[in-house]
């Protein structure tokens, strides 16, 4: 049985990191404009760079909840289980999950300004001004609004091979992430967990939503899908 584990923002709020666009979200206190777009990098990019240190310290500070750590779990029970986040914190890693496919970027490396996924580790705050080996300016490696999400394609391949889709913690408002629900089989058991109302539109009628936190549903389904694949 092929798991894929789609999650976003949410899996981490009860690690004590910020959404995007819940009332208290990121996105309520920062303009995206300001600090998470193409343009935004071009014209301020001291501030894009102090916002981010400010995240990557938030995420240094914070620690994998059960959600993560029952992800993880799932993917040393059922071979194959592959983990594809919108999320640019590493507690996925963190909780022992490997070879996360991260959509839209990760905070602990820095990225060349000419090759997209030219990466250098980066485990404190970013200095404006340092140099990648190529001789670019170092940015951080976050895919901003208006940019191209490399690992898009790859993410795509993964869902076409699901015969089970667990999407947690997603508003499912930003594309093409949240287009990746389409590429799912159409025999595909798709489950959303999530306490809030994300965008399922004319997917709700495959959808098995489980309205609960991450911390309580995932590891509940977790238990329900290794007892399925006969894992431990
Ligand atoms: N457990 C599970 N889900 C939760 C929890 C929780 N404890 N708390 C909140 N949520 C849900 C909210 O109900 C919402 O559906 O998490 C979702 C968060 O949605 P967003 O804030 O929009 O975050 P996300 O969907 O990950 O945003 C996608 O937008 O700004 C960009 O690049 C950024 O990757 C991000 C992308």
């Amino acid at each position: 049985m092929k798991i894929v584990v789609f999650t976003g923002a949410g899996v981490s709020a009860e690690s004590g990191l910020g959404t995007f666009r819940d009332s208290d979200g990121l996105w309520e206190k920062y303009r995206v404009e300001d600090v998470c777009t193409h343009e935004a990098w071009l014209r301020n990019p001291e501030l894009c760079v102090s916002f981010y240190n400010a995240r990557r310290r938030d995420t240094l500070a914070a620690k994998p909840n059960a959600a993560h750590l029952a992800i993880a779990k799932l993917q040393k029970a059922v071979a194959g289980t592959r983990v594809i986040t919108q999320n640019v914190d590493d507690l996925h890693e963190r909780a022992g999950s490997t070879d996360v496919v991260h959509l839209h970027g990760e905070l602990m490396k820095l990225r060349s300004s000419i090759d997209e996924t030219d990466t250098v580790p980066c485990l404190g705050d970013q200095h404006y001004g340092d140099r990648h080996p190529d001789g670019s300016l170092l940015r951080p490696y976050i895919v901003f609004f208006g940019e191209g999400v490399p690992y898009f394609p790859l993410a795509c391949e993964i869902a076409a091979e699901a015969d089970v889709l667990v999407v947690v913690g997603t508003s499912l408002n930003v594309y093409p992430a949240a287009s990746l629900l389409q590429y799912a089989p159409g025999n595909a058991k798709i489950y959303v967990i999530d306490p809030g109302h994300p965008e399922m539109g004319y997917y709700r009628d495959r959808i098995t939503f489980i309205q609960e936190k991450a911390s309580v549903g995932v590891p509940q389904l977790v238990e329900q899908l290794i007892q399925q694949a006969g894992g431990k």
